[in-house]
């Protein structure tokens, strides 16, 4: 019913030369977009040349970030009207790198959601919990409280269309996943929050991603799971035989 969805987050990696040989190398081999949506997420700076290389082909592109403005006096900020023009279709936000390093709040996560769907395009919206909040057995709380700050003043229809990744800290490229049982269960209580704050018809809807140390050998297993969807993958992305590998797996 919800079409699996695996989006490469490149990080700060990759030079545009080898961003352009990156898509050449996998985009004539990527699988109908009627099986999986299949993300490229890359710096701002490679955008338009994966524009350029992806065009008519099946690959997506995913920018990692975006200001909440369209435009002004913000140095350095980039705009979702601009990542509009380029056809940029998804943009990641509320990563964990950028909350911790960035000192993004969810106030600021939330109005860069409205500003994606504001410019026709859709957040993949991220959330986790350190390790220290995962021991206190504190993450269904922590993720909720995430979640309905993130998400204020968004439409039934704009959190159906949406995507979440729940990424526990801890299993960021620490080469220590949640296991698949663990991501299920707290991509469960995403889509339970979903489904307190939107609705049933809603929480059916969204799909929702697990990330952290996914890789080609155990992304069958997180796919296999009734709440997980897709997958946010930071390392295993970098490579193209590693990035078609994933998309096999789904
Ligand atoms: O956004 C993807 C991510 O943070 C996971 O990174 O390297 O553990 O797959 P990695």
């Amino acid at each position: 019913m919800r079409k699996p969805i695996i989006a490469g987050n490149w990080k700060m990696n990759k030079t545009a030369s080898e961003a352009k040989a990156f898509a050449e190398a996998v985009k004539n081999n990527i699988p109908s977009n009627t099986q999986v949506d299949s993300v490229i997420g890359s710096p701002a700076l490679f955008l338009q040349e994966l524009m350029a290389s992806s065009k008519g082909t099946e690959l997506k592109i995913a920018a990692q970030n975006c200001y909440s403005e369209n435009a002004g006096a913000f140095t350095g900020e980039t705009s979702p009207a601009a990542l509009a023009d380029l056809g940029v279709q998804y943009v990641i936000i509320g990563h964990s790198e950028r909350r911790e390093y960035f000192h993004e709040s969810d106030a600021d996560i939330n109005k860069k959601a409205h500003a994606i769907f504001a410019n026709g395009m859709t957040p993949i919206f991220c959330c986790g919990e350190t390790l220290e909040t995962y021991e206190a057995g504190q993450t269904a709380e922590w993720i909720e409280n995430q979640i309905t700050a993130g998400l204020v003043g968004l439409s039934n229809e704009q959190v159906a269309s949406m995507v979440i990744a729940y990424e526990p800290i801890w299993a960021i490229g620490t080469g220590k996943s949640a296991d698949a049982t663990i991501a299920d269960e707290i991509c469960g209580v995403v889509r339970n929050t979903v489904a307190k704050l939107y609705g049933k018809e809603v929480s059916d809807r969204v799909r929702i991603q697990y990330g952290g140390s996914v890789k080609p050998e155990n992304i069958a297993e997180y796919m296999a799971k009734e709440n997980v969807d897709g997958a946010l993958v930071g390392g295993a992305s970098l490579e193209p035989a590693s990035f078609l590998a994933l998309l096999e797996g789904v």
